[in-house]
């Protein structure tokens, strides 16, 4: 297949590497192109002056529309009984997320839902979320556990995201969360949930080879930066990577905690001050993902990009749906709203959530840049006047086709 008539071919990299600091704002981007697609790879591009069509080959016209690597979203919750809208209306009247997550609403509420709703109800519902996000342009997901909190409870989660791996055309990673939330009956013997989580749950999560990350909400009234090493450092036992919930609503010790188990990024970062950003900073440091649509759903100050960005750090965006602090996976927004409300340009938040997002899921050699044996993962837009007219032009749909493994998805 080729894909002719294209104003911009954005992300085009022929080599790539993880995208700190000022690298972001660099964005290859080639204007009036034809893409190749073989067998659901890309192939090979051109100018249009150079056009070649090979007598077989199937032609999609985009009509001067853009041409871009599909969104990675590399941190949701997306396996999830029911929506809280009502906590919703709860923080309308004035409740925090930490009230209504300590009177039992929140993940707790999520885990009660779950725990009643069958497996195969919970498949479904995730397949049609995800059918959803492709069409707004994702092509590589992340996806967690942690609204199981029972070892039955997050094994039947498990399983659902590895009925999704084998289902979904677009890549999936999976993460453990059983540390999300210490459960009610757990309140007065935290240690018995953490024992729990390290010597039950752990070694039957590795024994399926139901993940590839493990992961802690480390925070003030759920987890301690020493309980997320611990935890973390258990799952790195098993074979697991971490990625872990930091800093969201307070300075909770989880950069550091990420930092020094080694961390695959560190994830939120709402609550920042100088040493963490320091230690982002540092060449071996993990990802930082920021997830814009999860402040602004809480009414949260938004994470300093900007700081982040000046100080080396390799930022990451991400959507965080989940039915709590993001009811969306829509990438575009997450795309918009870190321009509007953390001032990145275009091509950093561009970046962020293409190539640097494929980096944060270890995807890098199939998504995430237009570079030749890459999947073709692809978002092609309508006719737009310019690059910074994607994050510009806030909640309009500009897609036009999404293209995964060279199919177009309907
Ligand atoms: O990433 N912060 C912890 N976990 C989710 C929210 C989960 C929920 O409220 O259900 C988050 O924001
Ligand atoms: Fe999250």
């Amino acid at each position: 297949m080729l894909i002719t008539n294209i104003k911009f071919l954005v992300n085009v990299r022929d080599t790539f590497h993880k995208l700190r600091g000022a690298d972001l704002a660099v964005l290859p981007v080639v204007e009036d192109t034809w893409l190749r697609i073989k067998d659901g790879e890309i192939d090979s591009w051109g100018s249009m002056s150079t056009l070649h069509i090979v007598g077989h080959e199937e032609v999609y016209d985009a009509n001067g529309g853009t041409v871009l690597p599909t969104w990675c979203d590399s941190h949701t919750h997306i396996v999830f009984a029911a929506p809280r809208e009502s906590e919703f209306v709860d923080k309308i009247r004035g409740l925090s997320y930490a009230e209504i997550a300590a009177k039992g609403g929140g993940i707790l509420n999520s885990a009660r839902k779950l725990a009643a709703t069958d497996e195969e109800v919970l498949f479904e519902l995730a397949k049609q979320r995800i059918i959803n996000l492709i069409r707004l342009g994702t092509g590589a997901l992340e996806v967690k556990s942690g609204y199981g909190l029972r070892i039955d409870a997050e094994l039947k989660m498990l399983r659902v995201i590895r009925r999704l791996k084998e289902w979904s055309p677009i890549p999936i990673k999976a993460t453990f969360l059983g540390a999300h939330a210490i459960p009610m009956e757990y309140k007065d013997n935290r240690r018995k949930y953490i024992d729990m989580v390290i010597d039950e749950m752990l070694p039957l999560v590795s024994a399926e080879n139901l993940a590839d990350y493990i992961d802690v909400f480390c925070e003030q009234g759920f987890f301690s930066q020493s309980e997320t090493e611990e935890i973390c450092n258990a799952g790195i036992k098993h074979g697991l990577k971490a990625k872990i919930h930091a800093n969201q609503l307070n300075v909770s010790g989880g950069v550091q905690a990420g930092y020094n188990v080694g961390a695959v990024s560190v994830d939120h970062l709402e609550t920042m001050s100088d040493v963490e950003v320091e230690i982002l900073s540092r060449a071996d440091a993990p990802m930082a993902t920021l997830l814009p649509t999860a402040a602004y759903f809480l009414r949260m100050g938004f994470p300093p990009a900007r700081q982040l960005i000046e100080n080396n750090a390799a930022l990451v965006l991400a959507s965080d749906y989940n039915p709590g602090s993001s009811p969306s996976g829509n990438m575009n927004v997450v795309v918009s709203m870190s321009c509007i409300q953390m001032k990145m340009l275009p091509e950093e938040a561009i970046n962020a959530a293409t190539l640097n997002g494929a980096y944060a899921i270890e995807l890098e050699d199939e998504v995430g840049s237009i570079t030749p044996g890459k999947r073709a993962n692809l978002i092609i837009t309508q006719r737009i006047p310019s690059i910074a007219y994607i994050p510009y032009s806030f909640g309009e749909n500009l897609i036009d086709k999404v293209m995964i493994n060279g199919r177009f998805f309907e």
